[in-house]
């Protein structure tokens, strides 16, 4: 879901690096086959991570919300060939089809895909990691930055998305768990001594924040 109108967000995306022919086919059939394709981070928001990944330089990723692969395949893209990420998932569905997108992608090598709930996942991975991009449960948003902040390489980038929920974290009135929990996210990512920040408003929001 995006805050941009679809017209804006057709004309940034005719003035961007195309996506690849292996990721068209991933949004198609997403597109195609699941009633929840908004999911997708998309060819824009797909197109910065490829960015972020190439700038950063990041060699180990780890990611939180498959879904079906594009966000992944996205960021393999841009990383080296001996580069690594490991991407969670909860929905067997999802980790089948993205497992499937995977061996069709020339970088999907590069992927390994945990199945389960995420915070149980990253609990069995070491780090350091150059590149965290959260993308699942949101009311967990808290939870995963605990979980990945001790696991981030001095530098490393994290990316949490959906950080505006459509503008709700901006609304004081709504107290849903959901807008709750991303709006407590900003604020610690804001806040922390350790952390760089800064809260796009690119489709649904994209908060970035550098470990110092
Ligand atoms: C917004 S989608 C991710 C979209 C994906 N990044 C992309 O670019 O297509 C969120 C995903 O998180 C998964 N998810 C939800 N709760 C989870 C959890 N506790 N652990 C791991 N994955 C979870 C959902 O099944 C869903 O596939």
């Amino acid at each position: 879901m995006s805050i941009i109108p679809l017209e804006v967000h057709d004309y940034a995306f005719a003035h961007s690096t195309p996506q690849s022919a292996n990721l068209r086919q991933v949004e198609a059939w997403t597109r195609d086959h699941r009633e929840d394709h908004g999911m997708l981070t998309g060819r824009l928001e797909g197109g910065l991570l490829r960015l972020l990944v190439s700038l950063s330089g990041a060699r180990r990723i780890v990611e939180v919300g498959t879904f079906t692969g594009y966000s992944a395949l996205s960021m393999a893209q841009a990383l080296p060939e001996d580069g690594t990420l490991v991407t969670c998932e909860l929905d067997a569905e999802n980790a089948q089809a993205a497992r499937r997108h995977f061996a069709a992608d020339p970088h999907g090598h590069k992927i390994t895909l945990l199945e389960g709930p995420g915070l149980d996942s990253l609990a069995t991975l070491r780090g350091p990691f150059d590149l965290a991009f959260v993308d699942a449960d949101k009311e967990n948003y808290p939870n995963y930055l605990d979980a990945l902040l001790p696991m981030m390489r001095p530098g490393g980038l994290l990316a949490f998305d959906n950080a505006l929920w459509s503008g709700a974290v901006a609304l004081d009135d709504d107290l849903r768990e959901t807008t709750v929990a991303i709006r407590l996210l900003n604020e610690r990512l804001r806040a922390h001594p350790r952390l760089d920040n800064v809260l796009l408003t690119v489709r649904d929001g994209l908060h970035l924040a550098r470990v110092l």
